[in-house]
C-alpha cells in the first residue's frame, strides 16, 4: 500500500527521480547486501544508506555518516556502468577510513596553521591532527559523526549541528548539505551553514575520483583541465604563503587540458613539498556556469565537469594512498584516485588577503558544487 501510494505521488506531482529508501524493492541481491553491510549503529543513531537514480540509470549511494557519497554509478562511452569512486565495503570500514572517502569536512576543510586564529581579537586553538596543523575540521569532526538524514523526491538532506567549542571552534553551527541528482547526469551539492557567535565556515566534499571505474589503475593517464591561471604555493607542511602565484611555465599549468601525470614527477619545490599536486588552485571565473575542473578519461570515455561557487579547488592526487585503505576487492595504492575539493584557500583566517571564510550571526553561508558525468568518443 505505501509503495503504490508513493508511485502514485510520483506520477501525480511527475518526479524524474526519486530516493530509493532502504525497504523499498526493485533492488538486485548486490543492492541489498551492500545495504546490509551499510546499516549499522553508531552513538545510539541508526546508520544507514540511501541512493538517489535518474531516469539514465545513473546512481549515487549515500551513508548518513559524514554526509558521505559511497558510490556513483555512471556509464562509459559504451553505456557500461561502473562505479567512479574509490569507497569501503561496510559501515565498519567507513567508520575506521582514514582518507575521508567521500564524507562532508569541515567545519574549515583543509589546513590551518599551528591550529590558530583569532576572530575579533579573540585567539582560539583547533586540535593540530596533521603535524603542526590543523587539518578538515580537526578530530572525530563531522566527517565522523551520524548526520540528521531527510529525504525527498529526487534529492536527500543531511544536516549536523556542530557544538559551540567542537574542536576548539566557536559559535553553534547548523549545517545542512543537500545532494540532488539530475537527468543531465550532475550531482549537486548544495551547502548552507548558521552559526550563533562569529566563526569560520570553509565546508567540502572529499570523493576520490578514478573515471576508469576500476580503482587498481592509477589516475595519471586522466586529462585534466583546471581554469586557474594562479594557485597557492605552500610552505613544507602545505600552508599557503600568502603569494597567488602564475601557473604559466611550471607543473601546476593545468590552463590547457593534460595528464595528470604529465609533470607530477617534475623537480619543483612546491611537487616536493606536495609529495605530488596536494594544491588548492585559484579559479578564474566564478561563475557556476563556466566549467571550474574538466576532467576526462580515454579508455573510458568518461568526462566529469565541475562546476562551483567556490573560489577555489584542492587538486589532491592520491599521493597519501599507499594500500592501507581497502575496498571493492582491492586495497587501494599510490595515485589511484583524485579528489577535487572546491573550497575558500587553506589558511584563510591567517591570510588577510585571501578570502573571508568568516561567518556572523544573522548570515547565510551558502554554496553549490556540481559535479557533471558525461562521455565523449
Ligand atoms: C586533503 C589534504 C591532503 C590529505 C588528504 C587526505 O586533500 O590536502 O594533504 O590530507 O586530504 O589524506
Amino acid at each position: 500500500m505505501k509503495k503504490l501510494l508513493v508511485i502514485a505521488q510520483m506520477l501525480l506531482l511527475g518526479f524524474s527521480s526519486c530516493v530509493i529508501e532502504p525497504e523499498k524493492n526493485n533492488k538486485t541481491n548486490a543492492d541489498m547486501e551492500m545495504e546490509k553491510a551499510f546499516t549499522d549503529t553508531l552513538d545510539g543513531k541508526k546508520v544507514q544508506m540511501f541512493r538517489l537514480s535518474n531516469k539514465g540509470g545513473m546512481s549515487v549511494d549515500f551513508s548518513n555518516y559524514g554526509a558521505t557519497v559511497l558510490a556513483i554509478q555512471v556509464p562509459n562511452k559504451e553505456g557500461k556502468m561502473e562505479n567512479v569512486l574509490l569507497g569501503y565495503d561496510s559501515a565498519k570500514d567507513l567508520f575506521a577510513g582514514k582518507s575521508y572517502f567521500g564524507c562532508i569536512v569541515g567545519r574549515y576543510a583543509n589546513r590551518i596553521a599551528n591550529g590558530k586564529f583569532s576572530i575579533d581579537g579573540q585567539s582560539f586553538s583547533a586540535p593540530q591532527n596533521n603535524g603542526v596543523n590543523s587539518l578538515h575540521g580537526g578530530v572525530n569532526s563531522i566527517d565522523k559523526q551520524v548526520w540528521d538524514v531527510k529525504q525527498m523526491n529526487d534529492a536527500i538532506s543531511f544536516s549536523i549541528k556542530i557544538k559551540d567549542g567542537e574542536n576548539g571552534y566557536p559559535g553553534e553551527m547548523n549545517l545542512t548539505v543537500i545532494y540532488s541528482l539530475r537527468e543531465d547526469n550532475s550531482l549537486v551539492i548544495d551547502y548552507a551553514a548558521t552559526t550563533d557567535k562569529p566563526t569560520l565556515v570553509n565546508v567540502t566534499n572529499h570523493a576520490y575520483f578514478n573515471l576508469t571505474g576500476d580503482p587498481s589503475k592509477t589516475i595519471l593517464d586522466h586529462d585534466m583541465m583546471i581554469n586557474a591561471s594562479k594557485f597557492t604555493p605552500v610552505d613544507s607542511t602545505l600552508i599557503p604563503t600568502g603569494e597567488l602565484k602564475e601557473v604559466r611555465g611550471t607543473a601546476f599549468d593545468f590552463t590547457a587540458a593534460k595528464p595528470i601525470g604529465k609533470d607530477i614527477a617534475a623537480n619543483e619545490q612546491q611537487l616536493i613539498y606536495g609529495l605530488g599536486y596536494d594544491h588548492n588552485f585559484v579559479f578564474d571565473s566564478k561563475d557556476i556556469k563556466t566549467p571550474a575542473v574538466v576532467v576526462t578519461e580515454k579508455t573510458s570515455g568518461r568526462k566529469m565537469e565541475v562546476f562551483t561557487t567556490e573560489p577555489g579547488v584542492q587538486f589532491y592526487s592520491g599521493n597519501f594512498l599507499d594500500g592501507n585503505e581497502k575496498g571493492r576487492g582491492m586495497a587501494y595504492q599510490y595515485r589511484t584516485g583524485f579528489c577535487l575539493e572546491t573550497q575558500h584557500f587553506p589558511d584563510s583566517p591567517n591570510q588577510p588577503s585571501f578570502p573571508t571564510t568568516l561567518l556572523k550571526p544573522g548570515e547565510t553561508w551558502k554554496s553549490q558544487t556540481i559535479y557533471r558525468f558525461s562521455t565523449i568518443k
